[in-house]
């Protein structure tokens, strides 16, 4: 499963925030799946995770200072260069507000950002920040995740929730197994060798937001999480994928096109164009069906004891897409309900003219929206199911778009 970090080189930088907590997981996670894992810790860093516990679980000595002692034999005197030229990705996590500053400016006075210069070009660096979500939205914190995306590196949007602050917003570290995935995904080489490879992918994703008035809008909890996994899935496998996307929080992946859209109008008219053109469509987003017939300009005011809103119904955009599809065009979509959802899924497939279904189970804690994992049948055009056990999103998402290469007509 994780192949692609087997016998690879992966240094892990970590610096001082309460989500270092979580790193010796990340590490056995990392070597686990065959990967040689150095730790590079910054002082702050080891405030809150210890050296012998990262020694341990890596099996390798920590590197914190440039300067190593003089008296230890075969000490390596220059391993402030050679480690970062031993690497094949560095992995920043979790990122401090100060560390993010420290490697934008290019200081070079610790293990951790003397790894970061001296690594070799083209490999890839994840930087996961993680701290107080106002931190977070700091000018200066946006100016230096700029400079460093500007510069090369992933940085991964963190997660929303509970903060250690005790507020709750944008700034948590995802868990080391999201994040073990990423690795994998960025080490993943491209296949040439799918039928996905250099074809067109459309992919919708997240949730649609349906103006009631200027401030106000019906919508629903899709994270995004299921249509970004599938959009890296697909990239993966040499696919130019765009994904058309309502309002989410989450990094566009790499070589991916992004479109953000905000309603079901505005995702359909962002999706039509590349009906024509495009080899597969999947539509994992949680579109609305129904819109408010006439969104109030302004702010509507609080005057009657009731108030009846008329909604009306949005494009059906994977039916519209199924309905003109070409021989050699697939249609995908999902299916959500909380009652009698097999039944529905396998309706929803002759209706839309899809050639797969994935119908997930709902349950809001493993399943369905705003979680990192999922349960699915995938149901083919013959109405055949294969049940896809509780996973992560991310590996739901390869199996998903393996059935859609086994569906795809090699020829074409
Ligand atoms: O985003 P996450 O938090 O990761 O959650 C993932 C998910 C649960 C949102 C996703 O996996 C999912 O199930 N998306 C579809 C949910 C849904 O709206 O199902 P539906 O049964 O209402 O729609 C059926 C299909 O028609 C879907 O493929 C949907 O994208 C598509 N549709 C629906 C309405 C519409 N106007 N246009 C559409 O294209």
């Amino acid at each position: 499963m994780f192949s692609a970090v087997q016998g690879k080189n992966i240094i892990l930088g970590i610096s001082g925030g309460i989500a270092a907590y979580k790193t010796p997981q990340l590490v056995r996670l990392l070597k686990k799946a065959g990967a040689n894992v150095r730790v590079a810790l910054t002082a702050s860093g080891s405030r809150f995770v210890s050296e012998l516990s990262l020694a341990t679980v890596s099996g390798e000595a920590v590197c914190r200072e440039t300067f190593p002692p003089a008296d230890v034999p075969g000490t390596d005197f220059t391993r402030h260069i050679s480690l970062g030229e031993w690497a094949d990705a560095l992995v920043i996590a979790p990122a401090t507000a100060n560390t993010l500053a420290r490697l934008a400016v290019g200081l070079c006075d610790d293990m951790l950002s003397a790894c970061f210069i001296t690594l070799r070009p083209g490999k890839p660096v994840l930087i996961f920040p993680a701290m107080d979500g106002q931190m977070y939205r700091s000018a200066s914190v946006r100016r230096n995740v700029a400079t460093l995306v500007a510069g090369g590196c992933t940085v991964i949007e963190p997660e929303s929730g509970d903060l250690a602050s005790g507020q709750c917003g944008t700034g948590r570290m995802p868990d080391p197994e999201v994040i073990a995935d990423r690795i994998r995904s960025s080490l993943q080489e491209i296949r040439r060798d799918s039928p996905l490879s250099g074809r067109q992918v459309v992919i919708t994703a997240g949730p649609t937001r349906e103006k009631i008035d200027d401030v106000r809008f019906v919508s629903n909890y899709s994270s995004g999480k299921m249509g970004f996994a599938l959009a890296c899935a697909a990239r993966e496998r040499g696919a130019e994928v765009r994904l058309i996307t309502g309002p989410v929080h989450l990094a566009t992946p790499e070589g991916v096109e992004r479109f953000d859209v905000e309603s079901a109008c505005e995702m359909h008219d962002a999706a039509k164009p590349f009906f024509a053109t495009c080899a597969v469509f999947i539509a994992a987003a949680a579109v609305a069906d129904y819109r408010p017939e006439m969104p109030a300009s302004g702010k509507l005011k609080k005057t009657e004891p009731e108030m009846r809103l008329l909604l009306v119904r949005n494009p059906d955009i994977v039916a519209e897409f199924g309905a003109q599809k070409q021989p050699g065009q697939l249609a995908v979509g999902f299916a959500l309900e909380t009652s009698e959802g097999l039944a529905s899924a396998h309706g929803k497939l002759d209706e839309k003219h899809l050639d797969l279904v994935a119908f997930n189970t709902y349950d809001r804690k493993t399943s369905g929206f705003d979680v990192d994992t999922n349960t699915m049948t995938l149901i083919d055009r013959n109405h055949r199911e294969t049940l896809l056990p509780t996973m992560l999103k991310t590996e739901a998402a390869r199996l998903l778009i393996g059935h859609i290469e086994q569906l795809m007509d090699p020829d074409r």
